[in-house]
């Protein structure tokens, strides 16, 4: 995810820009820049941080232009700095391009431009396709529009790209596919943006670019066409949405947003990794490190909160696919217990920020003492992005939200491609298992959109169970933790004192809390543990609690014994907390919803725990 915003007409291009990106740094703050084509040519600024600082250190620059354009970064190829920032500027200096996505063949694309002497200045994906559109200009003797539908057949990925041509002052070139894009229509101007929150003070007339179109914008003319060079009348909206909504997607708050961009973020994480026909996973952090990672005595998940609760699953998954043992530490016990660490030893750490202190000095500790550390983090260029030895991104774009959502199925993603890359190598798994978890794997983001319809049923639960005072969750096997993830969403947004536990532990102490009062949440989910569950339900029912029940769909024998159950797709248990989350996440955010609760900021909690 990124922001873009550009402008083109009779007024100032900068103001407009500058106060667009601050709109839009929800959707990414890395780094920011903006590109500027006045009298003198083309102007870039562009500079690692927040949009803030590029203004500051923008300050007595010229920066009078009517056609400019302006990104804020959320980095996925090449770290966050000031050349990796966008704009980025095509080798003959002709062109600046801004890019929101991912450019999957760049790699390759990047090669053939080296072969013909192109010299990079950034390792960005962006960057690459750039010099690809100047290099098909140069050879074809064509115009930017026809280099860019040309560039654009060959591409593989996601993008939303705007060029600023010096040849040509009046005109900016934008291109969608896969990423959100907003043409604003103004009279005698055109903005575009990656949502209207940029727009909406200047125009509520919109135009909302579909998958591979091409938009041709002049201060007084829109044209849009189709990547064969079609013309398509541009259909234009009249925006009825507020600027605090628009910024949230439309959703109430940034959490639900999140809740409901998985099915999106978990195909993301999956893209250009797991490929279906060749039956192959392609993660270059586990290939580049194969032999240390298949041949390690041991692996240890380093991690706090949800990210625990990931490396938790990941436990179980690891295990039972790559048959190597695997230790699960909270990173604030690990660091301070001097634990015995071998070389050879394997750390995955798992974190979103990137920053969480514990964890940082947790695998600093652990690679002093000769340990191999694997990241698995959300943002690109963080902390143990940077100290770890390899890694994979979860790409799961920005996590506003305090309680972390779309980042832990994204962890669990990853984390099951890399146990299934492993499993594979060491053929601790079948053939015909490992091609059966793939389409598991891959079917996933579908099952996601189908549990989010449960969101008016979960609704309506939430004001049943809303003032209750404690809450159990319980699971077994992969559905153990979570319900440790389910019981943490609901204490940290509502603040209801909940727990998790094993469902087969309450017989050994905690079931003495069990009364008609009690809702005892059970994660039940078809799989080999699904009788044994039933067991544990009638158990607490025996003795009057309230059971919500997460199933699958199709479970007849549950819905008999539950108070309520919210059904999700079926799938194999080691992909099922992918969707047997979901219902926890809706459930804690409308019960937090429902008492008032801030639920994106909540009480006494911060985004990145960057403290010990
Ligand atoms: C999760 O909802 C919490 N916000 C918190 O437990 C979080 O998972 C934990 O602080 C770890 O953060 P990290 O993934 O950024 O390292
Ligand atoms: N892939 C591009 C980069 O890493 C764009 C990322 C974004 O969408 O912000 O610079």
């Amino acid at each position: 995810m990124c922001g873009i915003v550009a402008y083109i007409g009779p007024r100032e291009a900068y103001p407009i820009i500058l106060k667009g990106l601050k709109r839009l740094e929800y959707r990414g703050y890395d780094s920011s820049g903006v590109a500027l084509l006045n009298h003198t040519g083309l102007n870039v600024y562009k500079k690692k941080g927040k949009v803030a600082e590029l203004e500051e250190s923008l300050v007595g620059k010229n920066l009078h232009a009517n056609a400019g354009i302006g990104h804020t970064r959320w980095a996925t190829h090449g770290e966050p700095s000031d050349r990796n920032a966008h704009p980025h500027q095509s080798a003959n200096g002709k062109l600046a391009m801004i890019h929101n996505g991912i450019i999957e063949n760049y790699a390759q694309l990047k090669t053939e431009l080296q072969k013909k002497g192109y010299v990079f200045k950034s390792d960005t994906d962006t960057e690459v396709l750039l010099n690809f559109i100047e290099d098909i200009q140069k050879n074809n003797h064509c115009g930017l529009e026809e280099a860019v539908r040309i560039a654009l057949k060959r591409v593989v990925g996601a993008y939303v790209i705007v060029l600023l041509d010096q040849d040509n002052p009046d005109t900016l070139i934008a291109a969608r596919k896969g990423s959100p894009l907003v043409i604003g229509v103004g009279k005698g101007e055109h903005f575009l943006a990656s949502d209207a929150s940029p727009i909406i003070e200047y125009t509520k007339e919109v135009v909302y670019v579909n998958d591979y179109e091409l938009a041709i914008l002049k201060p007084d003319e829109l044209i849009l066409k189709n990547l064969g060079n079609e013309k398509i009348t541009p259909f234009i909206q009249k925006l009825d949405l507020e600027l605090a909504a628009i910024e949230k997607g439309g959703y109430d708050h940034f959490m639900l947003k999140e809740i409901f961009e998985q099915p999106d973020t978990i195909f993301d994480c999956l893209r250009g990794r797991l490929d279906i026909n060749n039956a192959s996973i392609t993660m270059a952090g586990v290939q580049n490190n194969i032999e240390q990672m298949m041949h390690a005595k041991r692996i240890i998940m380093v991690a706090c909160g949800t990210s625990w609760h990931a490396g938790l699953i990941a436990e179980y998954v690891f295990e039972e696919l790559c048959r190597i043992p695997v230790e699960v530490e909270y990173a604030s016990e690990f660091r301070y217990r001097n634990p015995v660490i071998h070389q050879g030893d394997v750390i995955i750490a798992i974190s979103q920020s990137g920053e969480t202190a514990d964890t940082m000095v947790a695998i600093e500790r652990a690679k002093e003492q000769g340990a191999f550390i694997f990241g698995v983090v959300n943002v690109v260029g963080s902390s143990i992005a940077r100290i770890s030895n390899a890694g994979a991104y979860t790409h799961a774009g920005p996590e506003i939200g305090v309680a972390s959502t779309k980042a832990f199925t994204a962890q669990l993603a990853v984390l099951t491609m890399i146990a299934l890359k492993i499993a594979k190598e060491k053929k601790t798994i079948s053939e015909e298992r490992y091609v059966h978890l793939l389409n598991e794997l891959n079917n996933i983001p579908e099952k996601v959109r189908e549990v989010l319809l449960l969101n008016e049923q979960i609704k309506k639960l939430a004001i049943k169970y809303k003032d209750s005072k404690d809450a159990l969750y319980l699971g077994r096997g992969y559905n153990f933790p979570v319900a440790l993830e389910g019981a943490l969403k609901l204490k940290e947004i509502s603040y209801i004192h909940a727990e998790g536990y094993p469902a087969a532990e309450m017989k050994h102490g905690p079931i003495a809390l069990v009364d008609d009062q009690l809702p005892v949440v059970f994660v039940a989910t078809k799989d080999s543990y699904h009788e044994k569950i039933i067991s544990n339900i009638q158990e607490i029912k025996a003795r009057k609690g309230k059971v919500i029940a997460v199933i699958s769909q199709g479970d007849d024998a549950i819905p008999k014994m539950a108070d309520d159950s919210m059904a999700v797709p079926e799938a194999d248990e080691l992909v099922a907390p992918l969707l047997s989350v979901i219902p926890l996440q809706l459930l804690a955010y409308h019960i937090g919803v429902a008492k008032g609760c801030d639920v994106d900021k909540p009480r006494n909690l911060a985004k990145s725990v960057t403290v010990e």
